[in-house]
């Protein structure tokens, strides 16, 4: 017996639960001699900008017990080049892409939102609220609910395309952050962005990445992930999407239990670019062995 794997989020139809997260899988295309993109249930690109961006100087990656810490500096093509020479490509896949992108100011998110709406291939918008807002001093968008809000509103007024907000986990109350963006229109959650963290190099005597601090993501998060995503998922109605540290079935169905109605992976990615796949049909297979029809029964389902 093949289970219901399908899972309809806000719109958006899913094959399967198992998605690739921002900034792991390229536009889609670099993977797909890897992983057949349409084994999985969606693909989300590299976050996009108004304007090209280069990122950062290196090293700008570096590896640590149970996960890695990034400060890629959010380079991308830019959203023109992304439409002259990415989009084609999302033509050819009978898969969702979701298109994840960032601004530094609201006004930016705004026309970010305008431009992806207006193309056919992006099946959904994930906005990254995990970057400085320069109109007010830096403070992380997704670190305070109103700054939140306020680029959620923004970006809602001019889309009906499914919107998912991806919250950053460095913050004191998930949940206050959560409930401020479904206030202000998001259509589904997504959770968790990386954690802040550093890496020392003692005999430099100096920080090991250019940036000093980076993002932290792998195996590592998971347990922050799950507590966030259950503790999200209790809070508020619209569908969650988990992820932080999923590197197995396994992982991915505990996601599911917590409340996750699917799951994003990223990091495993750099260990076996054809993980996602993996993961979807490795899902699969448990739900067959435990005679569960339809994955959408896992979803919550966890007892406390
Ligand atoms: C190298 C790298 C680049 C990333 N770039 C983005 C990005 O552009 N936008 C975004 O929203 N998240 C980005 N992320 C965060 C991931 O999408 C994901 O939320 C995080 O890595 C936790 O999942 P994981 O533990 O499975 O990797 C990036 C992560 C990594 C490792």
């Amino acid at each position: 017996m093949q289970p219901d794997m399908s899972i309809n989020l806000a719109g958006i139809n899913l094959r399967n639960p198992v998605m690739t997260a921002s900034g792991t899988f390229g536009y889609g295309e670099e993977f797909s001699e890897y992983c057949n993109l349409e084994k999985i249930g969606a693909f989300v690109t590299k976050g996009l900008s108004l304007k090209p961006r280069a990122g950062n100087p290196t090293p700008r990656i570096v590896e640590t017990p149970g996960g890695m810490l990034n400060a890629i500096g959010l380079q991308n093509v830019g959203i023109d080049a992304f439409i002259a020479k990415k989009v084609p490509f999302l033509r050819t896949v009978n898969t969702p892409a979701i298109a994840n992108y960032f601004g530094a100011t609201v006004d930016e998110y705004a026309e970010m939102t305008r431009r992806l709406n207006e193309i056919p291939e992006v099946a959904g918008l994930e906005i990254n609220i995990s970057c400085p807002n320069v109109k007010q001093g830096g403070i992380v968008f997704g670190t305070d609910p109103e700054c939140a809000a306020s680029v959620v509103r923004a970006c809602r007024a001019v889309t009906d395309k499914p919107l998912i907000v991806k919250l950053s986990p460095n913050v004191t109350d998930i949940v206050t952050m959560a409930q401020a963006c479904v206030d202000a229109g998001a259509d589904v959650l997504s959770l968790i962005n990386t954690l802040t963290g550093m890496a020392i190099d003692l005999n430099k005597r100096r920080p090991v990445l250019a940036n000093v601090t980076g993002g932290f993501s792998g195996p590592a998060i998971k347990p922050v992930a799950l507590r966030m995503v259950w503790q999200v998922a209790r809070a508020v109605k619209v569908p969650i999407i988990g992820i932080g540290g999923i590197m197995n079935a396994t992982d991915a169905l505990e996601f599911m239990l917590a409340g996750a109605w699917s799951v994003q992976v990223g990091t495993a990615s750099f260990i076996n670019p054809g993980a996602a796949e993996t993961i979807a049909t490795d899902m699969a297979a448990w739900l067959s062995a435990n005679n569960i029809s339809d994955v959408k029964a896992l979803i919550g389902a966890l007892e406390v």
